[in-house]
């Protein structure tokens, strides 16, 4: 079987230390039959020797506009702007099929070089995605949520690893556990947030689509944290979880970790908040002065925990890459999406 010639290019972001692949899985594709190329980083969680150790070849950041024909070029996060013309086969999150800004510049790239773009938002198995950064995105928000309840989290956030997280997130447990609720529990984030509560010491109360058909909204009121992990395109007709009245109701409700994220949707479950935070200002304060409701609403949580967010992308992605050299299984699902936006054009 045809094995693609991996190359795993630098990203473009500064604050980007995640990375697609990580270097125990190169060595399993490696050994598979697959030759993998490593771009160098200054900012990727993991060092080059540890790929130069799993076999991987090395070679200068940015360089994959002159990687051989037919490499696959494999990214998380945006490309930078040039080359202007795509040629390659590109795997990463482009956001370009959703008339997101710049969408259709992207697309044009991919045209004029006659290059392929296989989004990984768009891998898929019977309508599901294969490849998410959610576990990982519900932990982070979550935790932030807590240390803010308890008065840790003043100021910016940075990247940083599990185990100081889980530190903080043990030794700041009080001797009454906070109430925390989850909504979407059941689901990627929504169990990356319940275990980072239990962690924390938190009384957790998991809720998904059973528990919200009916929204008893006392209930909802009488945490102290809600962590909002929803998927909320499509959930017409479900009675929003808080809303601006909510604000002035009473409430035990003090903090809301917004890993939804939906704040500029019709759909947003969460409509008390309008806009997202950012790592500089994390927290948005609503209501009144002397009852605040604060709101965590990041939209790139995953990015928080590089080391952990690429290893589960990277075990996520490796059992794809064989079908990879015929676009089968969940490479056709992408390719499809790809060729329907890039001949609309
Ligand atoms: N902030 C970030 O950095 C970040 C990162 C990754 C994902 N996300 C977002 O987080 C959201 C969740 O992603 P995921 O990967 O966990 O999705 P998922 O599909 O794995 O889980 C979503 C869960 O929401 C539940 N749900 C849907 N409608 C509901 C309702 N009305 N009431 C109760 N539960 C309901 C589903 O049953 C499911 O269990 C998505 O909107 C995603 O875009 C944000």
């Amino acid at each position: 079987m045809s094995r693609p010639h991996l190359w795993i290019r630098a990203e473009a972001r500064p604050t980007e230390q995640r990375v697609p692949i990580v270097p125990a899985h190169a060595a399993q594709l490696i050994s598979d039959g697959f030759e993998v190329t490593v771009e160098e980083s200054p900012t990727r969680v993991v060092p080059l020797e540890d790929y130069v150790a799993a076999g991987c070849a090395t070679v200068p950041a940015g360089s994959w506009p002159d990687a051989p024909e037919g490499a696959v070029v494999v990214g998380i996060k945006e490309l930078p702007e040039d080359p202007a013309d795509l040629r390659h086969t590109h795997v990463f999150f482009a956001h370009a099929y959703k008339g997101q800004e710049g969408s259709q510049e992207v697309l044009d790239r991919f045209r004029r070089g006659g290059g392929e773009l296989l989004d990984v938002e768009y891998l898929t198995v019977g309508g599901k995605r294969v490849v998410a950064f959610g576990f990982w995105a519900g932990y982070v928000g979550a935790a932030l949520s807590v240390l803010r309840h308890r008065g840790l989290l003043d100021g910016a956030v940075a990247p940083m690893t599990r185990e100081d997280l889980d530190d903080r997130l043990r030794g700041s447990a009080g001797e009454t556990p906070e109430r925390a609720l989850v909504i979407g529990a059941r689901g990627r984030s929504g169990q990356g947030a319940v275990e980072a509560l239990t962690v924390a010491g938190c009384a957790v109360t998991r809720w998904d689509r059973p528990q919200t058909a009916r929204l008893d909204k006392a209930a909802l009121l009488d945490h102290d944290l809600l962590v909002n992990c929803v998927v909320s395109a499509g959930a017409g007709g479900q009675e929003a979880f808080v809303t601006a009245a909510d604000l002035d109701a009473p409430r035990r409700l003090r903090v809301v970790g917004d890993v939804t994220c939906d704040v500029t949707s019709e759909a947003n479950l969460v409509p008390v908040n309008t806009a997202v935070t950012t790592w500089t200002e994390p927290v948005r304060r609503l209501g009144p002065e002397e009852h605040p409701l604060e709101v965590i609403a990041i939209d790139n949580l995953p990015s928080l925990l590089p080391r952990e967010s690429s290893e589960s992308f990277s075990a996520e992605l490796t059992p794809l890459l064989p079908d990879l050299a015929d676009r089968a299984g969940p490479w056709a699902a992408s390719l499809e999406w790809f060729r329907r936006h890039v001949h609309q054009g």
